[in-house]
């Protein structure tokens, strides 16, 4: 079976590493056609704007050529046909699949009948391993370092991919943790006893501006609507957290704030025009790790 990344687990601290430094060629040099021979599918069954775009750039500006769909309804999948069918016939098709779907484990199926690495870019609530390597890559960027991170994740715990991944790709790097969130949306016990076996040090608050002063990395994310089966309970917790401009006024000089996004209100648009805002580089970050990634698995770079 090829190589994929579908947890982050699936990379050593070392290969993770290799990863960021591998990008940061990729972002003083950002066009380098080493796979103008090669196909890359982009399997989104589940909304996107910055993965599966991202994805795309890197592919293109590594030389590849590009298929896939951003909308499975007009797809086979609409008439019956089972992800098995679908995955194997596109392995015939290319030379790495990334795939996003709204099913935890489906990445790692697909990684099991595919002939082709698969790179997961999102499988429910489970993990979305690039996004992490992407945040990790920024976090080295604005703090020199990945060491001793004091990080504050803020908003929905409870089904945020991103922050489960982000969460046991720092564990490497001996980080504190702050978890922000209403008891609705708490970040899940398994990845509590995860952190305790690592001896790894985390306070739960209920509160977004007691804390941010410690903080070297903001973690903001989104409560995501998608994932309620309960509209009620949504309507509850939607709104729990708004960050704004003056809640910045204790923060460490060089504390940025992170956040995978889409954002819709946990961020207020005045703190865009702060020092500490680095979302939207964070997002363009992400080609430069995606070409890294890409290259790594089809075993260039
Ligand atoms: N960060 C992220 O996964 O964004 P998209 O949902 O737009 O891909």
């Amino acid at each position: 079976m090829p190589k994929s990344l579908i947890s982050i687990h699936d990379f050593t601290k070392e290969e993770i590493l290799h990863i960021l430094d591998v990008a940061r060629e990729f972002e003083q040099n950002k066009s380098q056609r080493i796979l103008q021979d090669k196909v890359v599918a982009t399997l989104f069954f589940e909304p996107s704007t910055r993965t599966r775009l991202s994805f795309e750039t890197a592919a293109n500006r590594l030389g590849a050529r590009v298929i896939g769909f951003s909308d499975a309804g007009n797809t086979s999948v609409s008439k019956g046909e089972t992800l098995k069918d679908t995955i194997k016939m596109v392995s015939n098709y290319v030379d790495i699949i990334v795939m996003r779907h709204p099913l935890e484990g489906s990445a790692r199926y697909a990684s099991e009948v595919a002939s082709v690495p698969v790179i997961n870019a999102g499988d429910g609530a489970n993990q979305h391993p690039s996004q992490t390597l992407l945040d990790l890559y920024t976090i080295r960027q604005t703090q020199g370092r990945l060491d001793n991170i004091n990080i504050n994740m803020v908003g929905d715990l409870k089904y945020g991919r991103t922050v489960h991944s982000l969460l046991q790709a720092m564990s490497h790097f001996s980080p504190k943790f702050t978890f922000t969130a209403p008891s609705e949306l708490k970040m899940p016990q398994e990845y509590k006893d995860f952190l305790d076996k690592k001896n790894i040090p985390y306070t739960e608050r209920l509160e977004l501006d007691k804390g941010i002063a410690e903080t070297d990395i903001l973690y903001m994310t989104r409560v995501q609507q998608e994932r309620f089966s309960d509209p009620m309970e949504y309507e509850k917790v939607k709104n729990v957290y708004s960050l704004t401009a003056s809640m910045l006024d204790n923060a460490k000089p060089n504390m940025k704030i992170l956040h995978p996004l889409p954002r819709v209100t946990e961020i207020s648009q005045d703190v865009d025009d702060t020092p500490y805002a680095y979302y939207f580089k964070q997002a363009e970050n992400g080609v430069y790790v995606r070409m890294a990634i890409i290259a790594y698995l089809l075993g260039y770079k």
